[in-house]
């Protein structure tokens, strides 16, 4: 069944922005072989300050035994990011569009703000963030939950071309301190508090602490800028959501808590509240026209020595290129709402929640809340409220919903839904047909995008109107992106095969950097292989040319020498019906070299016996080989995961071999699961 092919719906493929395979391809191939010339007819569609000069649109080296890397798009235009997403848009008589549905934790509240009152937010705050001595290249660190001044600040930091750093609202204050001290940020933004789902999260005191961590290093933040977002959802006439119309102010049933019993502890030479400042702010404010590789902002991602690396992106190109992906991706047009579930605190917010869309002038849902909040129907209730006609999620979130069963999705109308997509890791094929037979009814398209931090945006992904999908594949390259395949000594696989997935050549949206350290952006992207942008992904080309990504090379195994990925095995397992998640590590092994060692999550109310271990056994070994057959089968209640819901394997590999010794866990969503999967150990 996972072979099938999936064809787009002739109705979507009509009206699609790309609407046939040789138009890919022919599309494809100019962007490749005539760069300059595809994308400068993209970039015609935006606002330059300076124009962008032909002879000097593009420039790069990749190979680093000829110099140093270099990425270089559009040298000597000037633009402004904010101008682009809001001014265009407005002048172009979209001023009273909604650029946000906004979505609370609570489905009480929620409130909407359109592009015309998105600017005046974005150009009070940069009027704000000026009064603090902020300028251009500054850095400003932000950590808030996913509320309208998010966006609002970070477009106010364009404004005025300071450089945002924004840190998932989930990290703990080492983390946020750590990722403070590396960029020297000037100010910070925050909340006082936030309700993840039940859970009361006091941002404010978590930055107070990663505050005084910093001091001690020696660097000291100036200002700290707090919303008073928990003070205005528990009274209906405390502050305004930015001034964008109220939320619903619902005074919650005595569970919710407001600013003051919060505790919070002011500093009245550091701290202010958003509302105070923005009170007297003007509403306009002129752009600073940044140079095109002027700094955008930095996102710090996990690096494999344990130091984040801080991704840098620039301006012009990463402006471009969300735009483009944005719209041949989720196929957007005019009155679609589309809602990506990311957090802004990851790349995926940052590209599909506010750069992308907005770029396009659209309509999107922010959503503040959890899948599983009030109840485990939530997602499915929003699609339904606000009509959403493209859905981006996780295959993470799809596998946890999918254990509710069918009957959660089927109480509410999504017949409004055209295009679904995923993004973060390897989406099964179990999790895919799910996702497209149930929540599309077997009629949207889903593009299972594969890209990274680094890559900005999409880099391999079906065109909805246009790719016939695998599930499980993301199929083909995004214009501009020129995969390829190499073995261990840096030989093209030509044709069917399986190796590194490398990119040959830079796309607009590229990273330029890592903030503060070139040195060690070139040996971890260009050193393995001189002359490519490693992915430190793994992937297979099949006989139709598709690829398939199979996850972190170093997620890669190699049992009595046969190279497999643990993605792979998961995918398998989790078909399984009493399966609701699997994760696969290696394991040494005396005779195989290594062997596979498997948690599982079964699905509720299943018993985890040794019928179903024999099960899943035969199961890997009747779809992909004997040799693969798993070792070990562990019951897993819970897996180790990171607040975005990644898997932290690291972990799992040191409980598959016993060793207590499984370093730092304070990444963890709950760090409690790791004892529990000693103790669940079989003694193996
Ligand atoms: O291993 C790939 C996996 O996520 C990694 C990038 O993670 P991050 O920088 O956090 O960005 C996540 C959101 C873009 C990749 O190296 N990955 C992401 N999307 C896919 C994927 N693996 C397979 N298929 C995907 N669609």
């Amino acid at each position: 069944m996972a072979d099938r092919i999936y064809y787009p719906n002739s109705e979507l493929a009509a009206k699609a922005h790309c609407g046939s395979m040789a138009q890919y391809k022919q599309m494809h191939e100019k962007s490749i072989k005539e760069p300059e010339k595809f994308w400068g007819e993209i970039a015609k569609e935006f606002y330059w300050e300076t124009p962008v000069l032909d002879n000097k649109f593009f420039s790069y080296n990749f190979d680093i035994t000829k110099g140093d890397i270099f990425i270089n798009w559009m040298e000597g235009a000037t633009t402004n990011i904010s101008f682009n997403l809001l001014d265009k848009n407005v002048k172009n008589g979209g001023g009273d569009k909604i650029a946000f549905y906004w979505e609370g934790n609570d489905p009480d509240d929620y409130s909407r703000l359109t592009y015309r009152k998105l600017l005046e937010e974005v150009c009070r705050f940069a009027n704000v963030l000026k009064s603090k001595g902020v300028s251009k290249g500054d850095r400003v660190a932000i950590y808030m939950p996913m509320i309208l001044e998010l966006p609002i600040a970070m477009l106010a930091c364009t404004r005025i071309g300071a450089v945002h750093s924004i840190v998932f609202a989930g990290y703990s204050s080492d983390s946020l301190a750590e990722r403070i001290l590396d960029s020297k940020a000037k100010v910070l933004i925050t909340t006082d508090g936030v309700w993840r789902g039940e859970k009361l999260l006091h941002l404010k005191s978590i930055c107070d602490d990663a505050l005084e961590k910093v001091k001690k290093h020696g660097h000291e933040v100036q200002s700290c800028i707090v919303v008073a977002h928990m003070r205005r959802l528990s009274n209906p006439q405390g502050p305004a959501n930015c001034g964008a119309g109220k939320t619903n102010g619902v005074v919650k049933n005595g569970t919710q808590t407001n600013s003051n019993e919060l505790n919070l502890s002011w500093d009245d030479d550091r701290d202010c509240w958003w509302h105070d400042e923005m009170e007297d702010a003007e509403p306009s404010c002129y752009p600073v026209w940044m140079a095109a590789e002027d700094p955008l902002f930095i996102l710090y991602t996990s690096g494999s020595t344990g130091k984040p690396k801080g991704v840098l992106h620039t301006t012009a190109g990463y402006l471009i290129y969300a735009a483009t992906t944005f719209k041949y991706v989720f196929d957007y047009h005019p009155g679609d709402v589309y809602w990506c579930t990311a957090d802004i605190g990851w790349i995926t917010g940052h590209t599909y929640v506010v750069y992308g869309p907005l770029a396009n002038g659209a309509t999107s849902v922010l959503f503040e809340g959890t899948p599983f909040f009030p109840a485990n129907d939530r997602y499915w209730s929003v699609v339904d409220k606000y009509k959403v006609s493209q859905f981006y999620t996780a295959p993470t979130a799809i596998r946890s919903l999918m254990k509710f069963g069918d009957g959660l999705v089927k109480k509410h109308d999504l017949s409004s839904l055209k295009v679904l997509g995923s993004v973060g890791e390897p989406i099964n094929s179990e999790a895919w047909l799910w996702f497209y037979n149930l929540v599309g009814h077997g009629v949207c398209s889903i593009a299972d995008t594969f890209w990274q931090t680094e890559t900005g945006g999409h880099v391999i992904t079906p065109l909805p109107g246009a790719t016939p999908m695998k599930p499980g594949s993301a199929t083909f390259p995004f214009f501009g992106v020129l995969p390829e395949l190499l073995d261990e000594d840096g030989h093209i696989v030509e044709g069917e095969g399986e190796g590194y997935l490398v990119f040959r050549q830079p796309w607009p949206g590229m990273m330029r950097t890592l903030y503060g350290n070139h040195q060690r952006f070139q040996t971890t992207y260009f050193d393995r292989f001189h002359g490519y942008y490693c992915t430190g992904d793994g992937a297979k080309r099949d006989a139709d040319g598709y690829l398939w990504v199979t996850g972190r090379v170093d997620d890669m195994l190699n049992v009595s020498g046969h190279l497999m990925s643990t993605a792979e095995v998961e995918s398998v397992l989790a078909e399984h019906l009493s399966v609701a998640e699997a994760a696969v590590v290696s394991k040494p092994h005396a005779v195989k070299g290594q062997c596979l060692y498997c948690f599982i999550t079964p699905n509720e109310g299943v018993t985890f016996d040794k019928k179903l271990q024999d099960e899943l056994k035969k199961k890997v070994r009747e779809r992909i080989g004997p040799f693969a057959q798993p070792d070990v089968i562990q019951h897993a209640p819970g897996l180790p995961k990171t607040r975005s819901g990644k898997i932290m394997r690291r972990i799992l590999r040191k409980i598959a071999v016993g060793d207590k010794n499984v370093g730092d866990t304070s990444t963890l969503a709950d760090e409690g699961v790791v004892e529990l999967l000693f103790q669940l150990r079989p003694q193996v």
